[in-house]
């Protein structure tokens, strides 16, 4: 009895960190961005949505800030973001997202962004780490739904970014690992430590 309690205990914060809301991640939306499980696309006319980056080069070890951001008037519900070179591969990881995105493990770990509730956004900036080397100029691409479901745009994108050389790459302070996995690992340590307690005592 204790035995099964405590191997419950274990197994169970894993299960809730496994399944978190947003988009599933799955090949579709991997490869092709596309929101695989949507309705039919109904959106007309241009995105009314830019991505905006903070800077037009990047560096390895340098962090860029990027933001999603809606037009005057305009909110979306869900979005899908990454940064893809000219050969169309996701490079580089994001981090510090802020509540209501999370990071997503696509061709590598913590190399997508996108929402995890369908709360209506004005705007929303994460930061993200370029790749080590030069992979040719990048561009931040998005998939964004206004919402309902049926209403989404693909495509939209930030201007591309080029690569610079530097001699003495500086990795910003804070910036390698994200509040959310962290507050993710400390949230799965506290349900850890009070399901093994509540199994010894039980
Ligand atoms: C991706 O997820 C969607 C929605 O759950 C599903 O319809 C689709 O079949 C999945 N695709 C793959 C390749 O698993
Ligand atoms: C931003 O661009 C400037 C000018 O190209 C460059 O010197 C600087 O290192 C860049 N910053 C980042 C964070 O890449
Ligand atoms: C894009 O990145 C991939 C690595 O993921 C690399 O193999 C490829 O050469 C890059 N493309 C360009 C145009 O630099």
């Amino acid at each position: 009895m204790a035995i099964r309690r405590v191997f419950l205990a274990v197994l169970l914060p894993y299960c809730i960190i496994a399944f978190p809301t947003g988009p599933p991640v799955n090949r579709t939306v991997c490869t092709s961005m596309s929101p695989s499980g949507h309705p039919s696309n109904t959106a007309t006319g241009p995105a009314p949505y830019i991505i905006v980056v903070s800077n037009d080069t990047y560096t390895a070890g340098q962090p860029i800030q990027v933001t999603v951001r809606a037009n005057p008037g305009v909110t979306f519900a869900g979005f899908f973001v990454q940064a893809r070179n000219q050969s169309d591969s996701a490079l580089g990881t994001f981090s510090n997202v802020p509540q209501g995105s999370q990071v997503l493990a696509c061709t590598s770990a913590a190399g997508a962004w996108s929402h995890n509730n369908k709360n209506a956004k004005t705007e929303i900036t994460a930061t993200w780490m370029p790749p080590s080397d030069d992979l040719g100029s990048i561009a931040f691409q998005a998939t964004i739904v206004k919402g309902p479901e049926s209403v989404y745009w693909e495509g939209v994108r930030s201007q591309p970014l080029s690569y610079v050389y530097s001699a003495t790459p500086s990795l910003a302070p804070g910036v390698e690992s994200t509040p959310s996995s962290k507050s993710a690992v400390s949230s799965s340590i506290f349900l850890l430590t009070f399901a093994v307690f509540w199994a010894m005592v039980a």
